[in-house]
């Protein structure tokens, strides 16, 4: 995409961290942004925030578990602006930097559930609500989803595996426009350590989703490696350095954008070695 003025640009998980800085970075360059979130409040200040700057904004509480709540959120975005010209799938969670190293059969399985309803439903629900009528009206568009480097990278958890799934999905629908000629074009964005709110995420967690992580009462080695996780995080980029990245991939049509550290593609050079040369997986 290489004109932005005017047109419009869906983010899902608008009230903080990456979501908002995207959003705020869209409005920057005179897009009408769509603002989703499950949060009301930071909801309705980001909103504000974007107005106060003379931008135009909307806010649509969504759950992107929910189907009909994206079909709704799409139906607010096409019906205030006619077209929509960029979605972010970007809402994620992850229930405690602590379950990044539970083990598949330990743990409650509601963890699998909230954490794989929202990183990797939410993003289809985006996809299925959008790109058909996005194909429709023809005009050029792009769509970015949320992955990370957990989705390059292995782990028996929920996060790694709803973030593998994004990274699939997304290289399949950018494939599937290419094969249609289409005008719409996609990314898939793969964070390293950003400084966010992402180890809060139990906030947004509905009861029906099982209990909030009790880390004082898992293996003494995951509360270590939670509490160095939590702090390389806080020390991580900001926000605001992703949105850059997320804005440059649109405009340049680049599919996989990964603000990450060193260190962490360092990794991911060592399992895709790892399989191509087919050795056994490197040990963390
Ligand atoms: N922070 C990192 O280091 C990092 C690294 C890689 C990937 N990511 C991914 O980036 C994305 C954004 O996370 P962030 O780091 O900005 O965290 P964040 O917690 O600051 O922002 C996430 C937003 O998503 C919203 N959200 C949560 N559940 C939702 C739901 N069911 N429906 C709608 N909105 C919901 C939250 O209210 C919040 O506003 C996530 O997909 C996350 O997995 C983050």
């Amino acid at each position: 995409m290489k004109d932005f003025t005017d047109r419009v640009a869906v983010v899902t998980g608008a009230a903080s961290g990456i979501g908002l800085a995207a959003a705020n970075r869209f409005a920057d360059e005179g897009m009408k942004v769509v603002l989703a979130d499950i949060e009301s409040e930071p909801l309705a200040m980001a909103e504000a925030a974007i107005r106060a700057r003379g931008s135009t904004a909307i806010a649509v509480r969504t759950n992107v578990m929910s189907e009909e709540a994206v079909n709704k959120l799409a139906d607010a975005a096409f019906g205030a602006f006619g077209n929509v010209h960029i979605v972010f799938n970007n809402a994620g969670v992850a229930a405690t930097a602590a379950t990044l190293r539970a083990r598949a059969w330990e743990g409650p399985l509601a963890d699998w559930d909230w954490t794989l309803g929202v990183n990797f439903m939410g993003v289809l629900y985006g996809v299925r609500a959008f790109v058909p009528r996005m194909l429709e009206n023809g005009e050029e568009g792009h769509i970015v989803n949320t992955a990370s480097m957990a989705g390059l990278l292995t782990g028996a958890n929920p996060y790694n595996v709803s973030k593998h799934g994004v990274v699939c999905l997304t290289e399949g629908i950018y494939k599937d426009f290419r094969e249609m000629s289409a005008k719409i074009s996609a990314s898939v964005l793969c964070p390293g350590l950003i400084n966010t709110s992402i180890l809060d995420a139990e906030r947004n967690r509905d009861e029906g989703f099982g209990a909030k992580t009790k880390v004082q009462e898992l293996r003494p080695e995951v509360q270590q490696f939670a509490a160095g996780f939590e702090a390389a995080l806080k020390a991580g980029y900001p926000p605001e350095y992703v949105a850059e990245a997320v804005f440059n991939a649109i405009r340049d049509d680049q599919f996989y954008v990964f603000p990450a550290q060193p260190n962490v593609l360092e990794s991911v050079r060592v399992r895709m070695t790892d399989i191509i040369e087919q050795r056994n997986p490197t040990a963390r």
